[in-house]
């Protein structure tokens, strides 16, 4: 195995599969039997996912609402896929554990580095909800974040694009993939990987990010064993 402790980073969006709110429970399901076969094969996971699927606080400020209000209820959308993930996870028969960034202490543990890292080594699943805590951080922002703080081998960015592209492969039928590219030509050729605060943090603190395929099945598991999926950032 190529790598012994991951964070993956999930978007909310895709928790909705084909509705247009929410979660859909076979996508779910799909995520938490993929993420199973990683954690068989022994490798350690923690997982921060978004909550795009059920609020954005960007969004909700563009509609005149106060921006850290916002970021505050996207915190807690993040908590509700979360405990969603970890009902699924257990439904699998993968042992979990919940840490959230902002104390709700009846439903989940709070963060602590510690902690995480024990469950981790004991064979557990960390989900860490609410991102970093703050509002104005992205969910990329806190993946990162925690990915440095537990020590994680490389970041595994799960979207529905199959890497990093010379561009917008939705839009632009020539654009190339990338197997590799460094953080330098990302900021050179303006592609766009991460947002800023949550690139630069993984390039100071040389974290590799993986842009990856999260809806294929089997692609997670390839990609921790060591097969070319998706696009390598690193230095
Ligand atoms: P170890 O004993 O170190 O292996 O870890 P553990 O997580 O099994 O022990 P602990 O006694 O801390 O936790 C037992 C259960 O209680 C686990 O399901 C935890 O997720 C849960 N738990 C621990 N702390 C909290 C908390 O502050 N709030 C909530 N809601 N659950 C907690």
């Amino acid at each position: 195995m190529q790598y012994k402790r991951i964070l993956l980073k999930l978007s909310g969006e895709a928790l909705m599969g084909d509705k247009h709110y929410g979660i859909d429970p076979n996508r779910l399901k799909q995520y938490a039997k993929e993420i199973k076969e990683v954690t068989n094969k022994g490798i350690e996971l923690a997982i921060v996912i978004g909550g795009g699927n059920i609020f954005r606080g960007v969004a909700g400020a563009s509609n005149g609402m106060d921006r850290v209000q916002g970021d505050h209820m996207g915190m807690l959308a993040t908590c509700i896929n979360g405990l969603a993930l970890q009902s699924a996870l257990e439904d699998e028969g993968v042992y979990t554990r919940l840490q959230t960034a902002i104390e709700i202490k009846e439903m989940a543990e709070p963060y602590i580095k510690r902690k995480a890292i024990r469950h981790l080594e004991k064979g557990r699943v960390v989900i860490f909800g609410a991102g970093t805590g703050n509002p104005y951080f992205t969910t990329d922002t806190a993946a990162v974040l925690r990915a440095i703080e537990i020590n994680a081998d490389a970041i595994l960015k799960g979207t529905r694009v199959d890497g990093i592209y010379t561009a917008d492969p939705e839009k632009d039928k020539k654009a190339i993939k990338f197997d590799t590219i460094t953080f330098k030509d990302v900021l050179k050729k303006g592609l766009k990987v991460m947002d800023m605060t949550a690139f630069t943090l993984s390039e100071e603190n040389k974290l590799p990010i993986i842009v990856f395929d999260m809806n294929t099945n089997g692609n997670l598991l390839k990609l921790v064993s060591g097969e070319q999926i998706g696009t390598i950032v690193n230095h």
